[in-house]
């Protein structure tokens, strides 16, 4: 007998597979925390399209096992193209391909494409929101970790520093993206939410460069 699985849950079961085994600050829970921000911002926006909301969140990140360790490959382009793949193996309309894997794309803080639909931003929203409060300071210190990164450094040697080096720091994230994306956001719920999760990142930050102030 087989199992008849929603499109949904097929593509879902792909994702899951490619995410295996993917570290802690990019892996298959990352996947269902944006998952759940998307369906959070959903309830704002009932014109959105559901279906291509849900689908880009899920597959934002199939591209990322592919991205190198030092950030080469980019997995949002290299993403893209494994969503048309996967969606057009699955006989999903064209139009909603198109939107999806245009969402997918234009995900990423660190590049210079912009989401061009609402759809797009929220996903983009959505993906951001896990890089903030309590999670964000745990991804940025897993994802430091990595590198054989310092516990912490000062505010002038994280801005000083390279990132993906042992002088890399959860800190030098902070300053160089995180405490920015409340003006990055795209909606409007989406930024009163990275508003609130900057201000007890910023708590934290105070409270380690007080803990580890020399004298
Ligand atoms: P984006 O282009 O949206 O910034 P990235 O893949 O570069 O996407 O980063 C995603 C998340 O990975 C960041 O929000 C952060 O949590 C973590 N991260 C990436 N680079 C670093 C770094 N050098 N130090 C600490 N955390 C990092
Ligand atoms: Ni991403």
């Amino acid at each position: 007998m087989t199992t008849d699985l929603s499109f949904f849950d097929r593509v879902r079961r792909i994702v899951q597979a490619r995410l295996a085994g993917a570290d802690g600050c990019h892996d298959w829970d990352h996947t269902e925390r944006v998952c759940r921000n998307a369906e959070l911002l959903l309830r704002e926006f009932p014109d959105a399209d559901a279906e291509v909301v849900r689908l880009a969140a899920l597959l934002h990140d199939v591209g990322r096992p592919d991205e190198k360790a030092d950030g080469r490959v980019c997995h949002a382009r290299r993403g893209a193209e494994l969503t048309e793949e996967i969606l057009t193996e699955l006989r999903m309309e064209p139009g909603k391909i198109k939107k999806t894997v245009a969402a997918v794309r234009t995900h990423r803080y660190r590049d210079d494409t912009v989401p061009a639909s609402l759809e797009a931003e929220i996903v983009y929203d959505a993906d951001k929101l896990d890089s903030l409060g309590a999670v964000g300071i745990g991804r940025a210190f897993l994802f430091a970790g990595k590198f054989g990164a310092r516990l912490h450094n000062t505010e002038k040697e994280a801005l000083e520093s390279a990132a993906y080096s042992p002088e890399d720091t959860a800190y030098r994230e902070y300053l160089v993206k995180l405490r920015k994306l409340p003006g990055a956001m795209r909606t409007l719920p989406g930024k009163r939410l990275a508003c609130e999760r900057v201000r007890f990142m910023q708590e934290f930050f105070d409270r380690l460069n007080a803990e580890t102030a020399a004298g």
